[in-house]
């Protein structure tokens, strides 16, 4: 079968095997434009023209985690932590809530400071505002906090599998294992949360045939939202020598995905922009239908500095969702009102 043929075959919604998605992964430049198109479609179809836009609070930079590839991981002793209050979280949901946001994710590194109590009175406070949909990315934390959580008002929540090679996982984890990061997926689907997971390309190790399990994990595990995003090596890191992810194969798999899991939301992801801005702008014709936007104050923005990214000029909540709303509409997308929840018809229930 030629990759046209492939590419046909995924449209239709048959499944490919691992050789097959590694050929699509595999295409050049002059080859791509097929595979685009066929995901820029695939997402009108199932996702209309509409980009959502989040708000993302990163409200804690301390973390009890040992990741090999995060700036954040709890051996960095060269960054300075920080923890916003509980109240200004909140202040600052109030205020992207005002200026038109209708998903506040809260994330952190795992940060216990933050007990099940706080998080739940977070959540409430938040939920009381307005008709917010509330996304946590927290970390790992046991089946009964996520079960408070989601009966505080949690909607979602958003936890990467990273990589699917389990191996490779549990040498990039040392304080955890691949077993329980699925096990944390599985139990927050369990608890009617949507869900989002999500890997990084380029990790080193990382194979054509890794990424293809990958996307038929997101697959399996049947996620509301994917991440994926290119590793970006950060100093201060066991991974500081490895060089960054490919972004053009970034785009590659985000439009396979798109193929594949078709009614999923596609972020196009800050690390994308990060290493190339333009192609941030392609992920839209790919397969992408959601950005986030951070918002809480500069003074935390340059703390979080999971990989290295330059200082932006500081702008107000509102300058910087009016540019956002500019920028989708100059690409030729819309703008969503809505929350943004999944598009899965079996989350519909618990979204009254
Ligand atoms: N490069 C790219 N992405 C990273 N993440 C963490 N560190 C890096 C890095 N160095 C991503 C992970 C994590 C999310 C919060 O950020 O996928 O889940």
């Amino acid at each position: 079968m030629n990759y046209k043929e492939i590419i046909d075959k995924a449209a239709l919604g048959e499944v490919l095997s691992q050789d097959e998605m590694v050929i699509l992964l595999k295409l050049n430049e002059n080859e791509v434009s097929y595979l685009f198109n066929e995901a820029k479609e695939i997402t009108e179809e199932y996702c209309g023209n509409k980009v959502q836009i989040r708000a993302i609070i990163e409200f804690s930079s301390f973390c009890r985690c040992a990741c090999a590839y995060c700036g954040l991981n709890s051996y960095n002793c060269n960054i300075k932590r920080y923890r916003m209050p509980l109240e200004e979280i909140i202040n600052t949901a109030r205020e992207a809530y005002i200026a038109g946001y209708k998903t506040i994710v809260l994330q952190s590194g795992e940060d216990l400071w933050y007990t099940k109590e706080k998080i739940c009175y977070l959540i409430k406070q938040i939920k009381s505002i307005g008709d917010i949909a509330i996304t946590l990315s927290i970390g790992e934390r046991d089946f009964e906090e996520y079960k408070a959580f989601k009966e505080a008002g949690a909607d979602r929540f958003l936890i990467k599998h990273e990589t699917a090679d389990e191996d490779l996982y549990n040498r990039l984890h040392p304080h955890s294992s691949f077993k329980n990061r699925i096990k944390c997926l599985k139990n927050l689907k369990e608890l009617g949360y949507q869900v989002g997971s999500g890997f990084m390309i380029g990790l080193p190790g990382q194979s054509y045939e890794t990424i293809a399990k990958d996307i038929m994990l997101l697959k399996e595990l049947q996620v509301d939202m994917a991440g994926i995003g290119p590793f970006i090596p950060h100093p201060e890191t066991k991974l500081k020598k490895y060089k960054k992810g490919d972004t053009f194969l970034t785009l590659k798999v985000l439009a396979l995905s798109r193929l594949i899991l078709k009614n999923t939301h596609l972020p196009a992801t800050t690390s994308l922009g990060v290493i190339n801005s333009t192609h941030k702008g392609i992920a839209f014709s790919c397969g992408a239908n959601v950005i986030m936007q951070k918002v809480e104050p500069y003074k935390y923005r340059r703390l979080y500095e999971i990989y290295p990214n330059k200082a932006k000029e500081e702008k107000t909540i509102k300058q910087e969702r009016k540019e956002l709303e500019d920028y989708i509409l100059n690409i030729d997308k819309k703008i969503s009102l809505n929350r943004g929840d999944s598009f899965k018809k079996k989350y519909f229930k618990f979204m009254k």
